[in-house]
């Protein structure tokens, strides 16, 4: 029987650290704001980009997307940007104006890589901070700044002290939904597509897993270590029940149930597949069900049904409001005006740069 310990508060309490528009605006220039008119030319010039979405998105709203579309790529080139963007963006970014996609591991392990001046990071905030802590010498932009994270509002560096105290001894693994003060306590991170190979890897009997409660009750399901939790969760993947999914396969008992593991364990134990955001895409792609329920953002289900047209997606239409924060109109105004820039301290970013680096050259 797998034991579990809990601790913490928690409500939201870690204000999102301090973002400037102004240094890479003085560094690099403003620069003329495109026209956004939409015309033939603008029509043949994105119809390529139209077909990825067609499946998702209606053509009567293509003429609001494509000039914004046509426009974020051009100054992509001019700044010698790229944007990386995690699978909860909407299809517009996801599939017309990203350059990488990926979950939380696929865009860390990008960003250390990545070869451009300016990142533009379409994710919420500890994404964007973690490619500034992975690439410190490039310019790291995020559209919209308040693009926050319930867990990472759940626990701060102070937490980390009091708990090393409290159980001298025993390792800290960090989910990368952290800030990175958080990060700079702690002895490894983890996603949610590594995070029984990082608990193990520790080699020890017990390891303290913050912040959030369900990860480390599905991590403590599947491995023999002690879980030492934290009690934060995620507000999107909390809402879900199991009592709701019961009800889709009483309906349809041919259905699939996907889920990410950030889901409550009664939502987890009615899943045929729990993965990460890229693990439950990949099952998908394998799988080809005929019916699927993705039990996480909604967004996901429609970047894979662009993809896969002739897979039904049952959608119980969670989205989380931090991702929604990035728009087209932002990333257009991040690239023009070279805002919001992440800045950390770099004494903060050096340590939170070992917990990360030691999970990214974890052997797959
Ligand atoms: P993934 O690493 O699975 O993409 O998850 C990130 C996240 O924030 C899920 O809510
Ligand atoms: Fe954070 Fe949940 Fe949004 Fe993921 S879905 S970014 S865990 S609030």
């Amino acid at each position: 029987m797998p034991l579990l310990e809990m601790l913490g508060p928690v409500t939201a309490r870690t204000a999102l650290p301090v973002v400037t528009g102004t240094m890479a605006a003085r560094r690099f220039g403003v620069l003329p704001v495109p026209s956004l008119e939409w015309n033939e030319q603008v029509a043949q010039e994105t119809a390529h980009l139209y077909e990825r979405v067609k499946a998702v998105i209606p053509s009567v709203e293509w003429p609001f997307f494509a000039p914004y579309v046509k426009a974020i790529n051009a100054l992509k080139r001019e700044r010698n940007a790229v944007i990386l963007a995690h699978n909860y963006q909407t299809p517009e970014i996801f599939h017309c104006v990203a350059d990488f996609v990926g979950d939380s591991l696929q865009l860390a392990r990008e960003a250390s890589k990545v070869d451009a001046d300016v990142i533009v990071q379409c994710g919420v905030h500890f994404m964007a901070e973690t490619s500034k802590i992975l690439s410190p010498d490039k310019t790291v932009l995020i559209p919209d700044s308040r693009a926050g994270c319930s867990l990472a509002a759940a626990i701060t560096g102070e937490d980390i002290r009091l708990l090393k105290r409290k159980f001298p001894g025993v390792p800290v693994v960090a989910y990368v939904n952290t800030t990175a003060e958080v990060k700079a306590e702690v002895d490894i991170c983890c996603t949610s597509s590594n995070a029984i190979q990082v608990v193990e890897s520790l080699g020890t009997d017990q390891v303290i897993m913050v912040p959030d409660q369900y990860l480390a009750k599905w991590v403590a399901s599947q491995t023999k270590v002690k879980i030492i939790a934290w009690k934060g969760a995620c507000e999107v993947h909390e809402r879900f029940t199991g009592a709701e999914l019961r009800r889709y396969r009483e309906s349809d008992p041919s259905i699939q149930i996907i889920a990410h593991p950030e889901c409550p364990p009664d939502v987890i134990d009615e899943a045929d597949y729990t993965g990460s955001t890229a693990g439950m895409i990949d099952w998908v792609r394998k799988n080809q069900p005929r019916r699927v329920v993705m039990v996480t953002e909604c967004s996901m289900a429609d970047n894979v049904q662009a993809e896969l047209p002739n897979v039904e997606f049952v959608r119980p239409c969670n989205l989380c409001p931090h991702m929604k924060r990035i728009t087209l109109p932002k990333i257009l105004d991040s690239l023009v005006y070279m805002k919001e820039e992440v800045v950390i301290d770099p004494a903060i970013a050096e340590r939170a740069r070992r917990p990360i680096e030691r999970m990214v050259n974890l052997k797959r």
